[in-house]
């Protein structure tokens, strides 16, 4: 029985017209996971989180909405009003490494003060209308602040503990630290899900047999690269360029009914960034996206990439 699969969430690409589509052609995802809104003191969401969560902009998606603060007022404030809207589970970052973000000690940042965190999460969990779960990176600086931090969430009724086995330092670099992954998948009682680095479906199922007690596995980067990659994983059909072509279109159209030009020009290049990588030879047309200026020379160099370089045999995301 393959794993349920999570659509982890990128801030400036799995925005809601981006999950929409995705939804809407690809099956085999059973979360999307949005990213993070941030709620401040003024307790109102900006007109752009407003639009992120709306239940009508994620219609037909299962979306489940992240939020990111240190202030569990706040917290509760924003799981209030996300539950008011319909939805039934928030997820917490404690991931996201963004120095602006982190300087606040918000994100990954939080893990630099556990007994702030620990108060933090006393009052989260003891009054939040819903289920938490909860993303986190290992630790800031060093691996070895895990042990800490596993055994101080421990002590809560975690919905699901997502783990990406990086250290707030490595940003995205690097590879994955699985000994403390290992170290989880040992200790943790909660439904744990593995997120990092997943892009084939080889490493999915290599994950999954490995670490067996895994509950679910969470893509970014592999699945905007090969957007069918967990209706693969699910046992049915690869990705055909037709339908590569076909998704691109969709999106396209949907980023120019949401944004201006400028904004969904750069979007459709950092997409097509990713979905370059499940072609064969792909660097010309790929340098012309990104060098793309308007979106004349973008279309051009998209149509460019599609009738003249060949689906890969195992379409899949390479780190550059
Ligand atoms: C541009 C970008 C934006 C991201 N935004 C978020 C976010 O809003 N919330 C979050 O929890 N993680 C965010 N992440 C982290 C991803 O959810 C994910 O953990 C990361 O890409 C590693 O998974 P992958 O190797 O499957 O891509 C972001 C990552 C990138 C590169």
């Amino acid at each position: 029985m393959p794993l349920p699969i999570y659509f982890a969430p990128l801030e400036g690409v799995t925005d809601a017209p981006f999950r929409r589509v995705h939804s809407a052609m690809f099956t085999g995802v059973d979360k999307y996971f949005i990213p993070f809104i941030s709620p401040t003191q003024n307790l109102i969401m900006t007109s752009r989180e407003l639009h992120a969560v709306a239940p009508e902009h994620n219609a037909g998606v299962r979306a489940i909405p992240q939020v990111l603060t240190k202030e569990a007022e706040h917290f509760l404030w924003a799981a209030r009003t996300l539950y008011d809207m319909g939805y039934g589970e928030v997820n917490l970052n404690l991931g996201c490494p963004s120095g602006t973000v982190t300087a606040k000690g918000k994100g990954s940042g939080m893990l630099t003060n556990l007994p702030h965190l620990e108060a933090f999460l006393d009052e989260i969990y003891a009054h939040a209308p819903m289920p938490i779960s909860i993303k986190t990176r290992i630790g800031f600086t060093s691996p070895d602040e895990f042990d800490a931090l596993l055994a101080l969430l421990a002590r809560y009724p975690v919905h699901e503990l997502i783990i990406h086995p990086r250290t707030r330092v490595q940003f995205y670099k690097g590879r994955p630290h699985m000994p403390s992954y290992a170290k989880a998948h040992e200790a943790c009682t909660r439904p744990l899900v593995y997120n990092g680095d997943l892009f084939s479906a080889g490493d999915c199922e290599a994950l999954a047999a490995q670490y067996p007690r895994t509950k679910a596995l969470m893509l970014g980067r592999g699945l905007i690269a090969n957007p069918a990659l967990a209706r693969r994983l699910a046992g049915g059909p690869d990705v055909t360029a037709d339908e590569l072509r076909s998704y691109h279109d969709a999106l396209l159209e949907a980023y120019l009914a949401r944004y201006p030009k400028n904004v969904a020009l750069g979007r459709m290049i950092g997409i097509m960034n990713h979905l370059s990588c499940c072609f064969e030879s792909p660097e010309k047309p790929r340098k012309a996206v990104r060098k793309a200026r308007t979106l004349e020379a973008y279309q051009d160099a998209a149509a460019a990439l599609f009738a003249r370089c060949a689906l890969r045999e195992n379409p899949c995301f390479i780190p550059e």
